[in-house]
């Protein structure tokens, strides 16, 4: 039997889409939500020995248990090699305990996860005390990279452009973007008090303010990294930034506040369905998978 890819997303697009890149088989599945709030998944066709399975993991917390239920039945169904294709993988900024008492969550989380799959696959993970997956994750790992893809977006849309990236962990993105766009790149200094409490600063000689800036950051969660960027750009008298984020995380509020706080055009991958993925990823993964 062919590879089949499979997925217990709401929206299973993307699913069969990288089926059909692939040429692999879609196997269908249908969840259930039950009257308690538990949740059910059948799959729906004959299991192969190998099997993809796409999962979107933005807000993983309602996500995980169903995703569990599904990997755990297709092995128990034959899938015997099974490669778990999570394009955003979350739980990996608690990287360390901050504060005495705090659960590692990127530790627990990796350890709920690894024993379901051989093989993970994801984007741009958020890796920055952890140097590789397998330093926290039990299974092989395969870690690509969307910075490419923004690149070439920035050097179509923005040719004028700088690339900023807001913090330092940003600069693993912000390099291979600007060398793609052929563009230059300044990296400012972060300051992070709460989860919306953030300030930035930028270098002194951050010249030519004809050049739009173009924000360049890994995830895009409450907005407020990238608002305080945009704030600080407006003030030294630099056009609207275009926004671009890997994963389109957006808690309640972050679009309004990019809107509110003078972006420019705001844009996203889609390793996490939105309206806003202007950028596929889905060849950059069907490569790495074929
Ligand atoms: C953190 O280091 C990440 O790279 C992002 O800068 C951060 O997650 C963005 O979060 P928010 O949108 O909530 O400021």
């Amino acid at each position: 039997m062919k590879t089949a890819v499979c997925t217990c997303d709401e929206d299973d697009t993307r699913a069969r889409r990288l089926a059909e890149l692939l040429d692999a088989s879609f196997l269908p599945t249908e969840k259930h939500r039950f009257p308690d709030g538990e949740s059910g998944v059948r799959v729906l066709a004959p299991v192969p020995a190998d099997v993809i399975v796409l999962a979107d993991l933005a807000r993983p917390d309602e996500k995980f248990l169903p995703l569990a239920f599904l990997l755990d039945v297709l092995r128990e169904l034959g899938a015997r090699r099974i490669t778990l294709v999570a394009p955003y993988l979350p739980y990996l900024r608690q990287d360390k305990r901050f504060r005495e008492g705090e659960a590692v969550t990127s530790c627990t989380f990796a350890k709920l996860l690894s024993p379901f799959a051989e093989r993970l696959v994801t984007i741009d993970p958020h890796l920055h005390r952890y140097r590789r997956l397998e330093d926290v994750y039990a299974l092989q790992g395969d870690v690509l990279s969307a910075a490419p893809l923004a690149g070439d977006w920035i050097r179509e849309h923005v040719p004028n452009g700088i690339i900023v990236g807001p913090d330092m962990e940003s600069e693993q993105w912000v390099k291979q973007a600007a060398v793609r766009a052929g563009v230059e790149y300044v990296i400012l200094e972060k300051k992070r008090r709460g989860d919306r409490d953030v300030s930035v600063r930028l270098p002194g000689g951050l010249g030519d303010t004809h050049q739009v800036p173009v924000l360049v950051d890994d995830i895009i969660s409450s907005g407020h990294t990238m608002a305080e960027t945009i704030g600080e750009l407006r003030r030294r008298g630099f056009p609207p930034p275009v926004c671009i984020g890997v994963h389109a995380v957006f808690a309640d509020g972050a679009e309004q506040l990019l809107e509110a706080t003078g972006a420019g055009r705001v844009l996203t991958t889609n390793t996490i369905a939105h309206p806003r993925a202007d950028i596929d990823i889905l060849p950059l993964l069907a490569a790495a998978l074929c």
